[in-house]
C-alpha cells in the first residue's frame, strides 16, 4: 500500500485539491483482489468557494418557511420503501414539510400518491400506515376507494354540487427506484431518473430492489434538519466523536464526489487503521478483529477471521464477508470487489435522504424537520437481502425511540447504536450553539465538508428560483 505517496504541500495547491496525507481511497482500491467497477474510480470533485455559511439557514424561522414554500414541493422525496406495501389496499402514511400523503398500492401493482386530507371538512382521512378497503373518513363518512376516486357522499342530497370529477383525492407525482418510492408535491420538474443520476446506473449493481428494511428505528432530534443530515455527510468528525471505530476506518482517506445538483458521495475505506492513529505494534489481525466487534449488520460480534500471513485487513475482511453474507442471503459474492464487500458508499440524494451503496446491508438515513425549524426526525434502516426463490419480506415497523430511549436501546443495531447515540450527542448542542453565535458564521473545510457546501448550493437555487 502506497503510504508514503508524495504530494505537493497543501498550501501549493489550488483551493480544495488538498488531501489528507497518506493513501487515498483509490490507492487502497488499487491494491483490491477483485476488479473494482469503473463508477467507482477517479475524483469528482469540484470546488465551490470558501465562503462561511450564515447560522439563520439553521435557527431561522424565516429560512425554514422559504424551505417549506420553494424547496420542498419540488423535490423528489423518498416516502416509502416497497416492500412496506406490497400487496394492492396497502398505504403508508408518509408526511414531512406540512404535507400528508397516502402511499397505496393499486391493483395492478402500481403505486399512487393522495393528498392524506378529507375534502369535506379537512379531517385527515388515515394516521396510520395499513390496509384499506377504501378511505372512509372518519369524521363524516365521505368515503374514496382506493385509487383515488369517489366512492360515497353521506346525505348526499347535500351536496348537489360535488360530482365524481371535482372530488377525485388530488395526487402527488410518484416515481419507483430500486425499491424506493418517490413523491413529489409539484407535477411539473426533472423525472426522477434525472433527479437521481447517476445512481440508476451505478446502483444497477448493487440490485437495492433486491433487498428489504430489516431493521428501522428512528429517534426525535433536537436540532434543524439540515445540521442532522449533515452530520452524515463528512467522516471526518470520526477522529473527536467515534474515536472507537479509528482503528478500522479510513476516516481521512474518504473520496468526496460530487455529481449534479442533487447527489453526491463519501467513499470510506473500511478495514484499514486510521491515518490518525500510531499503527506502531498494531498488526492487520488487531483492525480484523476490531471491525467484527463494532460493526453489527448482521456479522456477530464473535464471528472470527484469521488474517493469514502477508494478506491485508481488507482482504481478509471482505473474505469473511462473502462468506457471512453468503449463508446469510444464500448468494454469490465471489464477483464483488474487496471495497464493495467492507466500505461504506455514503451517497445522498437532495434534501433529505442518504441510500448506502455496496453489497453488505445497506443502512440508509432520512431526515425530515419533525416538524419545526429546531427538530428533526432521523430515521436508520438496515436493508438485509432478500434470498433468492423465497417472497420478499414484509418491512420491519418502524421503532420510534422515546426521548430519554438512547440509540444503544435498539441492540437491532449492534455496534451502529453506540455510533448514533456519539453522533446525536453533538447535535442538540450544535443548534444551541447556532443561535449563540456571535460571528453568525460557520467555516468549511474545502475537502472534506464539501457535500455540505453541495447541499447549500443546491438548496439555494432551489430558493432563488421564482
Ligand atoms: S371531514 Fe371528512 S367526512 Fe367530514
Ligand atoms: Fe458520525
Amino acid at each position: 500500500m502506497p503510504d508514503d505517496v508524495q504530494r505537493p504541500a497543501p498550501e501549493k495547491l489550488p483551493p480544495g485539491a488538498a488531501r489528507c496525507p497518506g493513501p487515498l481511497w483509490d490507492d487502497f482500491m488499487a491494491a483490491d483482489t477483485r476488479p473494482v467497477p469503473d463508477f467507482l474510480k477517479g475524483e469528482h470533485y469540484e470546488y465551490m468557494g470558501s465562503e462561511p455559511l450564515h447560522t439563520d439557514r439553521y435557527v431561522s424561522q424565516a429560512f425554514f418557511q422559504a424551505e417549506l414554500e420553494k424547496m420542498w414541493p419540488k423535490v423528489w422525496q423518498f416516502a416509502a420503501r416497497n416492500e412496506e406495501l406490497p400487496e394492492p389496499g396497502d398505504y403508508v402514511v408518509y408526511e414531512n414539510a406540512g404535507r400528508s400523503y397516502l402511499i397505496t398500492r393499486q391493483p395492478d401493482g402500481s403505486v399512487k400518491a393522495f393528498h392524506n386530507v378529507c375534502l369535506h371538512r379537512g379531517r385527515k382521512l388515515r394516521t396510520e400506515s395499513g390496509w384499506a378497503a377504501d378511505f372512509k373518513c372518519p369524521f363524516h363518512g365521505f368515503a374514496w376507494e382506493t385509487d383515488g376516486g369517489l366512492k360515497n357522499i353521506p346525505c348526499r342530497w347535500d351536496f348537489p354540487h360535488l360530482n365524481e370529477s371535482n372530488m377525485q383525492l388530488p395526487e402527488a407525482s410518484v416515481g419507483t427506484w430500486g425499491g424506493y418510492i418517490f413523491v413529489r408535491d409539484a407535477a411539473e420538474g426533472p423525472t426522477l431518473e434525472e433527479y437521481l443520476a447517476p445512481y440508476p446506473r451505478d446502483f444497477a449493481r448493487w440490485k437495492p430492489e433486491e433487498t428489504y428494511t430489516a431493521v428501522w428505528v428512528a429517534k426525535v432530534v433536537k436540532a434543524n434538519w439540515k445540521a442532522t443530515a449533515e452530520a452524515f455527510m463528512e467522516a471526518w468528525h470520526t477522529i473527536e466523536t467515534h474515536p472507537q471505530i479509528l482503528p478500522y476506518t479510513g476516516d481521512a482517506n474518504t473520496k468526496y464526489n460530487v455529481y449534479q445538483d442533487h447527489t453526491n458521495v463519501a467513499m470510506t475505506p473500511f478495514a484499514v487503521m486510521s491515518p490518525h492513529i500510531d499503527p506502531t505494534g498494531k498488526s492487520q489481525q488487531w483492525i480484523v478483529d476490531e471491525y467484527i466487534r463494532r460493526t453489527g449488520r448482521g456479522v456477530s460480534a464473535d464471528t472470527t477471521a484469521v488474517v493469514p500471513e502477508g494478506m491485508s485487513a481488507r482482504a481478509a475482511m471482505a473474505s469473511t464477508n462473502r462468506e457471512i453474507y453468503g449463508q446469510l442471503f444464500n448468494r454469490d459474492y465471489s464477483g464483488y470487489s474487496d471495497s464493495e464487500m467492507v466500505d461504506a458508499f455514503t451517497y445522498n440524494v437532495f434534501p433529505n435522504f442518504s441510500p448506502w451503496g455496496g453489497m453488505i446491508p445497506n443502512i440508509v438515513y432520512r431526515w425530515r424537520p419533525w416538524p419545526d425549524v429546531d427538530t428533526t426526525l432521523m430515521e436508520v434502516r438496515i436493508l438485509f437481502r432478500s434470498r433468492p426463490g423465497e417472497p420478499i419480506p414484509r418491512a420491519v415497523p418502524m421503532r420510534m425511540l422515546g426521548e430519554d430511549e438512547p440509540w444503544t436501546a435498539a441492540a437491532e443495531l449492534g455496534g451502529l447504536g453506540e455510533i448514533f447515540q456519539q453522533d446525536m450527542a453533538n447535535l442538540p448542542y450544535v443548534q444551541e450553539g447556532m443561535k449563540a453565535s456571535k460571528t453568525q458564521t460557520l467555516e468549511l473545510g474545502d475537502y472534506q465538508d464539501i457535500r455540505v457546501r453541495h447541499f447549500h448550493r443546491t438548496l439555494d437555487k432551489y430558493l432563488a428560483a421564482k
